[in-house]
């Protein structure tokens, strides 16, 4: 009997740990030999942990499986051919899974994250391989048709950046990808390093290739303990191949990859505090420009990009900068992994091509609250982006629709709401969260949250409420115009928002009745 088990730290804080100890137990007693595979996550978080059990029909998907559950799996003839309440019938075929664009996290959930082999038969290394046939600027290139954006939050065309890289002359260039997921709400990342950490490197790799770099690091947040084990093994395993290390791109043309861990800072995830930290430095943000791209780590040409900007990669060189702009909408091509959460019926990884609307994404594919109330309000781009009210769920997934309407895709975080919300409370969180992250390198930012969140108290509290809205706006105009990066620039974006399109949660008869 061969079964899958995710590995995913979703699946695990869901007991997936538990459930193979189950299966282990049921099937010694039983006398039936077990293989137990680990696979990463297919992104239905309500249904983990989703056990696949391997049958003359396929991969057939149970869950959410508890370890109680397993005797019955057992005993119903389910893991043949019977039938189980928890059966969900091959995930590949399930509507959630089939509504999907599925480019960069195609193999993730499916295969053993692991396994070089299962890599490999699963069409991973055919981008590397075609890049490596191709002259960087080529490559390049083919990045540029693809119309790929960045996709850590700023949509900056990846293209221009590469190619800003490659042209760039110096002794020594390097590659950084920022995995510091520092938004709350988000999550593609860890899935991406738990559930597929070769297409990570094979993405890597062809940007170093592509701008000609030797040495490339992979900068993870703390946080993620399992993420970090599995890319250090993967590490290991590719170079071991001969996938990175020395003369990776042929005869005297190396590429070294090293993962380093952070410390808990979420300024680490701007690009320029990052380098700062990984040259050992406390992570202040840097003064822009000089660009990264012409001078970052030790001053040299730096490519950074986000884990999904590089996850994004190896499908383009596989199959062409054409055939990943063929999805999507305007000026966002391609597609974006979205993370629904919150207050949602069915959270998890939706990879959706751009033009969707967050309807779709937040009522089709999110069932709805998880609390059976009504949308309220939805937060897009984790804890700096705006709120946007039920009504404007319409709204398609694009860079410029979401910007001309106040708000910012980000990381493709969104997060849901029911009526209990109180938004001048989310208001008050975010300039909490601004303070708390502040790097504290320039005024605006390191005093302002702070004085922000004071004078949202305020508010609350129903003192001089309409002077002190006035002082709030006035202030979020300072953060915004003043502030160095765009942390300090955006904590006004929740604030503002919440303020602007929930002004009732900021009226003191209107609080007094709801408490
Ligand atoms: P930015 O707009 O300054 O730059 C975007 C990227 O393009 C940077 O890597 C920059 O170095 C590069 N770039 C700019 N001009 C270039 C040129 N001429 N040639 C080559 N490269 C060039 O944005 P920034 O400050 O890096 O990021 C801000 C964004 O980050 C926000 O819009 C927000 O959405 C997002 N964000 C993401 C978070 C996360 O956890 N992923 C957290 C907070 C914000
Ligand atoms: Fe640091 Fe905030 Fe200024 Fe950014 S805006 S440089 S995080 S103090």
């Amino acid at each position: 009997l061969t079964v899958y088990i995710p590995i995913d730290a979703a699946a695990l804080s869901l007991g997936a740990e538990r459930v193979v100890a189950a299966f282990r137990r049921e099937a010694e007693a039983r006398g039936v030999t077990l293989d137990i595979r680990r696979n990463g996550s297919h992104g239905m978080f309500w249904l983990e942990p989703l056990v696949e059990v391997e049958t003359l029909q396929g991969r057939i998907g149970f869950g959410p499986v508890r370890p109680e559950d397993v005797a019955s799996l057992f005993d119903s003839g389910a893991l043949a051919s019977g039938d189980h309440p928890l059966k969900r019938g091959h995930v590949a075929d399930m509507i959630w899974m089939r509504r999907q664009q599925r480019l960069s996290f195609a193999r993730v959930g499916v295969l053993d994250p692991l396994s070089l082999e299962d890599y490999v038969a699963n069409g991973g290394l055919k981008g590397l391989q075609n890049a490596l046939a191709m002259s960087p600027a080529d490559v390049v290139e083919q990045v540029r048709a693809s119309g790929l954006r960045g996709r850590g939050g700023a949509g900056f065309p990846t293209g221009v950046k590469w190619k800003t890289v490659h042209d760039a002359q110096a002794d020594r260039k390097y590659v950084i990808c920022n995995a510091d997921e520092g938004d709350s709400g988000t999550f593609a990342d860890r899935m991406i390093f738990e559930g597929d950490p070769f297409m990570l490197i094979e993405g890597m790799a062809i940007g170093a290739y592509a701008v000609g770099a030797e040495k490339g690091f992979i900068y993870l947040r703390s946080e993620y303990p399992h993420a970090a084990q599995t890319m250090a093994r993967a590490l290991e395993l590719a170079e071991r191949a001969g996938w990175i290390g020395a003369n990776a791109f042929g005869p005297g043309k190396h590429f070294h990859l090293e993962q380093r861990i952070g410390a808990g800072a979420y300024i680490c995830g701007e690009e320029t505090a990052l380098i700062e930290s990984l040259e050992g430095k406390r992570a202040l943000v840097r003064a822009k420009p000089p660009i990264p791209a012409l001078h970052g780590l030790f001053g040299r040409p730096t490519l950074v990009n986000n884990v999904l900007s590089f996850a994004a990669v190896p499908f383009i060189l596989a199959e062409g900068g054409q055939a990943y702009a063929d999805f999507g909408s305007g000026k966002s091509r391609g597609t974006l992994p979205v993370q629904l959460g919150g207050n949602v019926l069915r959270g998890g990884l939706i990879e959706l091509a751009f033009g969707i609307s967050l309807r779709e994404i937040v009522e089709g594919f999110g069932g709805g609250t998880a609390s059976g109330r009504p949308i309220r309000a939805v937060q897009i781009g984790g804890p700096l982006g705006a709120y946007i009210t039920e009504k404007q769920l319409d709204l398609e997934m694009d860079y410029e629709v979401l910007a001309a309407n106040g708000a910012m895709l980000g990381h493709g975080g969104i997060v849901v709401f029911d009526d209990t919300v109180d938004m001048a409370k989310m208001a008050k969180f975010a300039m909490r969260f601004g303070a708390e992250e502040s790097c504290g390198k320039c005024t605006p930012c390191r005093i302002g949250a702070t004085r922000g969140e004071e004078v949202v108290e305020k508010i609350i509290k129903g003192e001089r409420v309409e002077q002190n809205i006035a002082l709030l706006r006035d202030l979020c105009d300072v953060m915004a115009a003043g502030s160095l990066c765009a942390h300090g620039g955006l904590v006004p974006s929740p604030v503002l928002s919440a303020l602007n399109r929930f002004p009732e949660d900021f009226v003191p008869a209107a609080r007094k009745t709801a408490a």
